[in-house]
Order: structure tokens, then sequence, then C-alpha cells
């Protein structure tokens, strides 16, 4: 059949927007750039408006780069950068600038959270903890500084679906992208009525939630006119970006796990059950398939790391020349330490007040040893999610895929091999959770019979990275990097 399906991700750092034909080949990727604001400590922000332009233009440059007729694009897929709070008033505008799933603001509605429903009964229901990046405690901190905001709110949105909204008109989400607000009660796979209770949150501000193939709606006249795509076209729930990766790179069903080193870090664990860590520490949402759940591990600064250190420390070179530096430096960076925490953290240490940190300089330390050591340190942030998800019960995994831009370096995928003391195996899609989406979308809109069948034709694992000699050389280097952040985290807390 001759046409083509769409994945649109509407990610921090720019809205891609991918173009699938339905033998499953990539056609064609057009990507628009956004701007995060930081007006004040811990705070992270981005007004909704920037996403619509970018996609609008991503969707008409693809379209025209792609010469793609209107007619051939069966289904859009979304995706995008999960836990944002986006506040629409009765009218459908927007109150204030999105705050993302990177903003840290709300430790103390985090504590008002636990106090008012109990750890127990909090993991017990939504199967997470209450962290700050999470849509739940941003909205109770709104209603704490912003009353007049809090008042005018008549819907809470995610990112991507503020899209849909604009796209179709509807109130929608996927219940992959549902589970990070901590509204949703995780066995039932929808809004838990216990919890809005008792946090005071109106039901009727939800969108209504849907499994990831399943349609949500169809192009409106103005938003056909604005992306130059047909009125009707479908518009699938699709997923959270996290849920969106797994399956981009064929992460759908236990025991085969992922890495996704974008931005943020992630281990991603499909689940055939509703199973959680007990204390919250690791994320538990649906999965974006039916009767499929996950669990995963986040690290807030992953390849976001080595962005800042090239960006800040060593703009004058590119990331092949950096990473050129490392030849030679053995396993370890002769004992310097980095902390990845530049944006705080979120598993394993619930802390937004850690901080990014280089310790062990000596006269012997090159600009080879920084780059290494934020390599390293890095991966130690991985090993310690690995731990977590393993400390939660869930058995070993069988294979472990890795992707996001960070996994196009050999040698960052040899350390975290190594680190981790497990195989890697390498899958190279452009951009996966955009893939997923399209994936989604061509399900939901009958192009492809199933999940399990789609991502079977068309996700093809590579190069396999085996853990090498220098796995047995990590074993002080990880113990003096776990160490350390508990050493500094009391200095940490000095910044609240
Ligand atoms: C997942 C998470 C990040 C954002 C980044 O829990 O917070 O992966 O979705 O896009």
């Amino acid at each position: 059949m001759a046409g083509c399906v769409i994945g649109v991700d509407v990610s921090t750092t720019a809205s891609k927007v991918l173009a699938v034909s339905l033998q499953g080949d990539i056609i064609g990727l057009a990507s628009s750039p956004h701007h995060i604001s930081s007006p004040a400590p811990l705070w992270s922000e981005q007004d909704p408006a920037q996403w619509w332009d970018a996609t609008c233009h991503s969707i008409r440059r693809l379209l025209a780069e792609q010469n793609l007729a209107p007619d051939s694009v069966k289904a859009v897929g979304l995706t995008g950068q999960m836990h944002g709070l986006v506040l629409l008033d009765a009218a459908g505008e927007v109150l204030r600038p999105a705050m993302l799933w990177n903003d840290g603001r709300s430790t103390r509605q985090c504590e008002h959270i636990r106090s008012t429903l109990g750890l127990d009964r909090l993991v017990s229901l939504t199967g997470n903890d209450a962290f700050t990046g999470f849509t739940a405690p941003k909205l109770l901190w709104v209603r704490d500084h912003e009353p007049n905001i809090f008042a005018a709110t008549r819907q809470v949105l995610l990112p991507k679906d503020y899209i849909r909204y604009r796209l179709t008109g509807e109130y929608a989400t996927d219940k992959a992208g549902a589970g990070g607000t901590l509204l949703l009660g995780l066995k039932a796979r929808d809004w838990d009525e216990t919890i809005l209770e008792a946090l005071d949150i109106p039901k009727a501000w939800l969108p209504d939630t849907y499994e990831g193939p399943q349609i949500t709606g169809t192009l409106s006249r103005k938003a056909a006119t604005a992306t130059g795509l047909n009125i009707g076209t479908p518009v699938a729930a699709g997923a959270g970006d996290q849920a969106a990766q797994a399956v981009g790179t064929g992460a759908i069903m236990p025991d085969l796990w992922t890495i996704t080193l974008g931005t943020s870090g992630v281990v991603f664990a499909p689940c055939a059950a509703p199973y959680c860590d007990p204390n919250g520490s690791a994320h538990a949402f649906p999965h974006a398939l039916p009767g499929v759940w996950h669990m995963m591990g986040v690290m807030l600064s992953a390849a976001g790391s080595l962005q800042w250190y090239r960006d800040t420390i060593a703009f004058d070179r590119s990331f092949d020349a950096l990473l050129n530096e490392v030849g030679g430096i053995e396993a370890g960076s002769d004992g310097l330490l980095f902390l990845p925490y530049l944006t705080g953290e979120r598993t394993p240490h619930a802390d937004p007040l850690a901080q990014g940190a280089f310790v062990g300089f000596t006269p012997r330390h090159s600009r080879g040893h920084l780059t290494r050591a934020v390599l390293e340190g890095v991966a130690f942030g991985l090993r310690d999610n690995f731990g977590l998800l393993q400390q939660a019960g869930l058995p070993p995994p069988h294979e472990v895929r890795i992707s996001g831009g960070g996994a196009r370096s050999g040698l960052w995928r040899q350390i975290i091999a190594d680190v981790l003391r497990t195989e890697l195996v390498m899958v190279e899609v452009p951009e996966g959770a955009a893939m997923g989406a399209a994936i989604l979308a061509g399900v939901g809109s009958s192009c492809w019979e199933s999940v399990e069948s789609a991502c079977h034709a068309i996700v093809s694992p590579q190069e396999i990275t085996h853990p090498g000699p220098e796995a047995d050389q990590y074993a002080d280097p990880y113990e003096a990097f776990t160490a350390l952040y508990r050493q500094l985290k009391p200095f940490f807390a000095l910044r609240s």
C-alpha cells in the first residue's frame, strides 16, 4: 500500500517530525528548535506557542522536502517530553509558560503529597513516589504561588497533548504519559479518584486517557491550513517519549530492556504486570500498548552533561575531536570523578538540589581525562539505575538495547558495557521516540496489524558491544562515585 505515517516528537530541544513509509522505511525527518528559559534557580519553562509554531514548520518542511502529498499521510502519532504542565483557561488559552520535566521548584508540594496520602498509599495507588519533575506537584505549586492562574485553570495537559489539542481540538492523552503525572492509578490505567480527591484536583481538568495506538481525533480545518496536512487525518494517542522510544527500539515485552542516552539517561524495563518499587524510587507507568507496563530509572543529565561540558569547557572542539583525546587514558580517568547532576537528579537520588562536580584534579590530568570522567560519570549513573530496577525485583534482562544521540559513540558504548558488565545491542534509529509514535499511529490506523508485528518488521538491531577487559577496573571508581554523592549531599542542600 502506498503512503506513510508521521511521528511528531515535541521534545525539549525541538519539534521533530518523522515520515515512515508503510513498508517501514524512513522517508525523511524535519526538525525545528525550541528554547528553554530558566527565570529563577530550579525553574525550567517553555512557551507552548513555540511548540506549535515549530511543529507546523517541521511538518510543512517535511512535506515539501520529501515531496509528500497530504493524501499519502495515513495518520499522525504524537510523542514528547513527559511530565510537563500546560494550563489552559475556559477558552482553551494558555495561562502561563509550561513547567517542564526538569523543573525542580516543587519540593514542598512533593512533601505535601507524601504527607497527605502517606508514601505507602501513594506508591500502592500510582506506583510512584512524588518527584519534583512530575506534573501533580507542579500543579500544586501553581495553586500555592499563583492562585489567580490556578483559579482560571480549566484544563491540564502534557506538552504533546497541547499539540494534539491544536491539531484536533480534542483534549486527550495517552496512558503511558498520564502515568508521569502522579494522578493515574497504575493498575487501572486511568485517573485515580482517591488521589484527585486527596489533592483536591478536579477530574474535569484532565483529558480522557487512551492506549497508545487508539485514535483520539482527526485534523481540524484550521490545523490542516497550519500544517499542510489533510482535514480528517487521524491522530493517534502515541506515548510519552520514553515509552515511544521503547516502541521505536523494539522494547515492548519483558526481558528486553533499553538504555536511552539522550539529554536525560533512561533505563527502561517493560513488565507484564503493574510492578513497582515499594519505596517508589524507580518509576512505574503503563507502557504504550495495552496489557503491558514498564519500570524505569531516569537520570536528568546524561548526554546533556557532555553537551554542557562541550559548550562551556571545551567549546573550541567538536564532539569527535574531544572523544579522540580520550584514547590512551585508562578506565577510571586516573582518579578523576564527575557527578552528572547538573540539573539535580531524579533516580536513584530524588534530589533537585544535587549539582554537577569534578573531583580529584592533579597536574597529571589533561582535557582528555575530563572528557573521559564525564563519560564514566554518566555510565555510573546508568549503573545506579540498572541496580535500582533489579533491587525492585525485576529479573535481569535477556537483552539490553542502547539508542539515543550519545549511543552513536563507540567509546561511550564500550564504557557503559564495561561499567554495567552487560552486552549492549545498538539500535540506530535517527529519532526513536518519533519512530515509536509513527508505529503507534500506523497500528491505530490499521496500516499495520499490531505493535508487535510492526516492531518486528521495522526495528533492526545492529552492532553488539561486549564488556571488555577494562570492566574489571571500574569497581573502585564506581564505589568512589557513589560515596562522593553521599559526601556532597549536605553541601548541595545548602542551596535550599
Ligand atoms: C522521563 C523524563 C524525560 C523527559 C525528557 O521520565 O523525564 O525523559 O521526558 O524528554
